[in-house]
């Protein structure tokens, strides 16, 4: 049993099997646009978003906790393009400032309370450069998507390194807003993983008093990749945010039904 499948070597290896390249790539890498930018991966993982752009030209920075992820990260082609770095949001303390920091793949999740997730959100503001902004993502607790995370429904096989990999996931406790799930691997009939995560579900109203109150203000929401309007049962709470000027200010939250699409 491990605690969390990104430091693990073996474990990391499985992950771009699992989650390639996908509507929340396209997403992101329209945000960046075309002219070059000074770009922050945070929770960058094995990578694949950074690479690409800065295959695009963008100078990127790619950070993350797990030394496993990044191992795989600098190894992938065109990784020597970006500078990777071992830490996370909260810790984070580069001498650069970002037009964009972007965290994917609902990396914002694993703060898993108020004072994590303030703490690392105004980590990533001091690293923004004036007008710069912060985009990322967040599951729809409405939706309750962790309901579907059961063995039957999320059984799949890929192929890593030429070899069979049976996955599946399956939910083993839901706390108030935080759910702890297990990520069952089979490389073989009696070689198998579990590991174990743990996520915040976090609503949107709630989301946007925190990003306001470590400094962030213009909020624009979006409901999924398609840039459609975050409404109730939209998948993803999506958010591009700006920076407020001076101290942080404390604004009413948005409300889901009021937010609409910039
Ligand atoms: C689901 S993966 C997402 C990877 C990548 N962004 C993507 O879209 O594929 C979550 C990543 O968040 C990283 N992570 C875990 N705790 C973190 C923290 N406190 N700050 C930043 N990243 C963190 C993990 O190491 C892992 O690589």
């Amino acid at each position: 049993m491990t605690c969390d499948s990104y430091g693990d070597a073996r474990l990391a290896a499985v992950y771009d099997a699992l989650n390639p390249p996908g509507a929340d790539t396209d997403f992101y890498l329209d945000l960046a646009g075309d002219t070059p930018l000074a770009i922050l991966d945070m929770g960058c993982g094995t990578g694949w978003l950074a690479t690409e752009l800065a295959r695009r030209g963008h100078r990127v920075i790619g950070a993350d906790p797990a030394g496993a992820m990044l191992d795989i990260a600098r190894a992938r082609p065109g990784g020597e393009r970006v500078n990777w770095v071992q830490s996370d949001a909260a810790h984070l303390d580069l001498a650069t400032r970002f037009d964009l920091i972007v965290m994917t793949g609902h990396v914002f999740q694993v703060f898993l309370d108020d004072a994590t997730t303030l703490t690392s959100l105004q980590s990533l503001r001091r690293h923004l450069k004036p007008g710069g902004r912060l985009a990322f993502e967040t599951r729809n607790p409405a939706v309750l998507e962790w309901q579907d995370w059961t063995a039957s429904q999320t059984q799949t096989e890929v192929v890593v390194s030429g070899k069979r990999v049976s996955v599946h996931y399956d939910v083993v406790d839901v706390a108030e807003t935080i759910v702890t799930y297990e990520t069952h691997f089979a490389f073989g009939p009696t070689d198998r993983n579990v590991s174990i995560g743990r996520v915040r579900f976090i609503d949107a109203a709630r989301l946007g008093q925190l990003l306001i109150g470590a400094g962030f203000a213009d909020l624009t929401w979006f409901g999924d990749w398609d840039r459609s309007a975050l409404g109730a049962g939209s998948p993803e709470i999506i958010v591009v945010a700006g920076q407020a000027r001076g101290r942080p200010q404390s604004r009413p939250a948005p409300r889901r039904q009021a937010a609409k699409a910039g």
